[in-house]
């Protein structure tokens, strides 16, 4: 039985009671070998050809016995968490301290683990000294301190790889104004990577940065920066993605999809700095949800050829560097602050292992998908969730168009509702979504939802719309301007451009169009002044958007369609 209501964009929906049919789909990996439960997480990496690692504080590793029994017995890799950045390294310009760096190379040695160095050219944790010098010296600094450190463990086996330059972009993905480039420009990147291929000829030579697990305006700077690198044949061996992660904003779905976008450039790529924070306190259902954003980072490293392996940012929720920069958010690792395991623990274990055991119970049927904030080409999803009772856990949904035998997999989600973007206008979607456990066993179908995009384009023509963060600070963002362009060959009569805030984003304020919102999807039309558009013509609007303390996440999505 069929039910029609229509939308606040005039876009409908309709919901399809009965079940939809089986769709003829094998997206997912049979399971491997069952785990052993009692293995720890380093035998499965290893059999895997991947490795997994902790970053390491020099403090509790001097002084707390289980930290060091976890990190020797569970790990294969091993990442200074402060020890090797330069205010540890070289306070003063040319007096060297190893004493925290040898620490960690020594428990690597003796552990037979690798390790990765972090980080030689950074603008946080640098000496004023370095900050304060003029060009010249400054990029001798550099050299000097880069042929120092790098070198010190150039004939080191342990030793394979190095975060050559951090975090260098905006969020915006123009180049961070940080000390090096006001003072260098942008060469000090591609002098950084020749200095360090000088100091170490071995090892692996690194980007690395936060908020580009995704596909992104970031991310998407750092791909392009990464060819025009290697274009000029400067040493960029590898790219880390941090994936500090929280389980409020969702988790980047695209992420396997964007590793392989880099692996594609042929550059090793791997998760450097993983943690999946909560706001606490914890709960068994946030514990759940972390557990499946950890199994997923492992899966989709697993999945990339190129991705040698997954760095978690720590040990035990007793030492994590969360609690003091999100306050009231916290337990972002595996092992409680007791160092009992958490369920994150077990989905590394499991994912590492191959899968899940003898997992082949699926999870219980989605609830029927609602659609909302139709546009010309995207939609809101939610359902009912699913559980989980195979041992494996719930590891997400596939999101499918209904389409006779061979139906479309539209996107997928790590949690009950997602943002269908890319969709074409004035068309009918039958949607239905299927739950996936970790062993990659998918439930039967949902009931479908049918819904009908709204026309884009129209008698006026095509349009396209680009938006820029202006400013930013803690809890908010101005994105100004938002270009709207015609692109088509005749005058617009209005224009709408929809786009998507990120989760837990609200609308302040706006200006030069009239904005509504329905869920995270905005609808912006134009004003009196500013609708008439003649062929390549632009104009432009601005909106304030309040964030969560720090969530550094941007508006994407933007689409154009006319009047
Ligand atoms: O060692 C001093 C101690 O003597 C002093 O009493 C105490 C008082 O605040 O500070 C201690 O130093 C702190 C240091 O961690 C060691 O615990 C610094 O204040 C603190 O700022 C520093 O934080 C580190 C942070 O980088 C610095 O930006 C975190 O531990 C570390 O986890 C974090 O790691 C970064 C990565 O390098 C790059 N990517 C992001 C990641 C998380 O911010």
């Amino acid at each position: 039985m069929l039910s029609t209501t229509l939308n606040r964009s005039g876009a409908r929906i309709r919901t399809l009671t009965a079940a939809a049919a089986l769709a003829l789909l094998t997206v997912f990996l049979a399971p491997a070998a069952p785990a052993d439960a009692s293995a720890p997480l380093r035998q499965h990496a290893a059999a895997r050809g991947k490795f997994i690692g902790a970053a390491l504080a020099t403090g509790p590793l001097s002084n707390e016995t289980q930290y060091r029994t976890l990190a020797a017995g569970e790990f294969n890799q091993i990442t200074a968490e402060n020890a090797m950045k330069w205010d540890a390294t070289e306070p003063s310009q040319g007096q060297f301290n190893f004493s925290g760096a040898d620490a960690i190379m020594n428990f690597a040695q003796q552990n037979d683990q690798q390790v990765h160095g972090h980080t030689l050219v950074w603008h946080s944790q640098t000496p004023t000294w370095v900050q304060n010098l003029p060009a010249t010296a400054m990029r001798e600094a550099m050299r000097n301190h880069i042929d120092t450190v790098a070198g010190r463990y150039a004939d080191n086996p342990a030793l394979v790889s190095w975060d050559v330059v951090n975090e260098v972009f905006e969020e915006n993905g123009s180049l961070r104004t940080s000390f090096w480039y006001n003072t260098l420009g942008q060469s000090y990147i591609a002098d950084a990577f020749r200095y360090a291929r000088a100091a170490d000829p071995d090892a692996r030579l690194c980007i690395n940065d936060y908020n580009v697990e995704g596909i992104n305006a970031k991310s998407t700077a750092m791909y392009n920066l990464v060819r025009s690198l290697r274009q000029q044949n400067v040493p960029v061996d590898c790219v880390g993605f941090q994936s500090h992660l929280a389980i409020q904003y969702g988790f980047p779905n695209d992420l396997q999809q964007n590793l392989q976008r880099f692996a594609d450039l042929g550059v090793q790529v791997r998760i450097t700095e993983l943690d999946v924070r909560m706001q606490m306190p914890r709960d068994a259902s946030k514990d759940a949800t972390q557990a499946t954003y950890y199994r997923n980072v492992v899966n989709a490293c697993l999945a990339v050829t190129a991705c040698a392996g997954v760095t978690i940012w720590g040990i035990t929720d007793r030492h994590s560097w969360v609690p003091d920069t999100f306050p009231g958010e916290g337990a972002a690792l595996i092992y409680n602050e007791n160092y009992q395991t958490k369920p994150a623990y077990t989905a590394v274990h499991d994912a590492l292992a191959g899968g899940t055991g003898n997992d082949t119970t699926p999870p219980t049927t989605p609830g029927t998908p609602a659609a909302s904030g139709v546009t010309s080409s995207s939609a809101s999803l939610s359902w009912a969730a699913s559980t989980d009772s195979g041992g494996s856990g719930l590891a997400g949904y596939n999101v499918y168009r209904e389409q006779g035998a061979t139906d479309t997999l539209l996107g997928q989600s790590a949690t009950n509702s997602t943002t269908l973007t890319g969709l074409t206008a004035d068309t009918e979607y039958q949607v239905y979504v299927r739950a996936r456990d970790g062993a990659g066993n998918l439930s039967t179908p949902s009931a479908t939802v049918t819904f009908e995009t709204s026309a884009g384009g129209g008698p006026g023509g095509p349009c396209t719309a680009t938006g820029t963060i202006q400013t930013q600070w803690n809890n908010g963002y101005v994105v100004q301007p938002v270009t709207v362009t015609n692109t088509g060959s005749a005058t617009l009569n209005g224009w709408t451009v929809t786009f998507t805030l990120p989760a837990g984003h609200t609308l302040a304020g706006s200006w030069n169009a009239t904005l509504t919102t329905s869920g995270q999807t905005v609808t912006a039309k134009s004003v009196s002044y500013n609708g008439t558009l003649a062929p390549n013509a632009a104009t432009s609007f601005g909106f304030q958007v309040n964030r969560p303390s720090g969530n550094t996440q941007t508006p994407s999505g933007y689409t154009c369609a006319s009047p």
